[in-house]
């Protein structure tokens, strides 16, 4: 059976698979720890391929939509898709490189939101300004309004911490007094007892 050498070179791992091994499982098999998916739409087991991309199986609709640019020449794949489909070497490095690729999503995202309200007519770009200062408002009253419990919530916790610290202290400055007087108390009592430090017997009364 045809095999693959691949290594890890960041996480320190490399071995030998059967050719028709998932990526993932090579990972898991050689002790590389793959994120699993976040979402249905946000996969976690991005892996860059540094050497050999071109032995794995062509990259699927799932990867191009995650993994954008980089999965046409086939740098990033997700582990649970790539299948290795012929022998050589493969150098691969799991690494969150997913996030980038989620950090451009919403770079995109902004860039077709600010293209939509550059074309939109005036008046629709000043009701839409409204609006976002109407979502801004609610927000900051909210907040306004939240904020004398969380200050009250705060003093209280202050209070109850300074009330417990002045208990303890009352407690402690009496402690040594209590334990005099116990102490007295006690060592009278076994003088009484004992003055010799024997026992105090009672003789038996005589019988008849
Ligand atoms: S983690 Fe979702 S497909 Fe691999």
């Amino acid at each position: 059976m045809d095999e693959v050498e691949i290594s890890f070179p960041d996480e320190g791992r490399e071995g030998v698979v059967p050719v028709g091994t998932y990526l993932i499982d090579a990972a898991k098999r050689l002790g590389v720890s793959v994120p699993d998916c976040a979402s249905e739409e946000s996969h976690g087991c991005g892996i860059i391929i540094k050497k050999g991309a071109e032995l794995f199986s062509t990259p699927t609709e799932a990867e191009k939509e995650q993994l954008g640019a980089d999965s046409r020449d086939g740098t990033a794949r997700l582990a649970c898709y790539a299948k290795i489909e012929k022998p050589g070497e493969i150098i691969a490095m799991a690494k969150k490189k997913s996030e980038p690729a989620e950090e451009a999503k919403t770079e995109e995202r902004e860039e077709t939101y600010r293209k939509e309200f550059t074309e939109l007519p005036l008046e629709k770009k000043i009701a839409n300004l409204v609006h976002l200062e109407a979502i801004a408002l609610s927000e900051t009253f909210a907040f306004v309004i939240n904020s004398p419990f969380k200050v009250f919530e705060k003093v209280g916790d202050v209070l109850a911490e300074f009330g417990f610290k002045k208990e303890e202290e009352e407690k402690r400055k009496a402690r040594p007094a209590e334990n005099g007087a116990s102490d007295a108390k006690s060592s009278s009592k076994k003088q009484k007892a004992s003055p010799s430090g024997e026992k105090n017997e009672q003789p038996n009364p005589p019988t008849t």
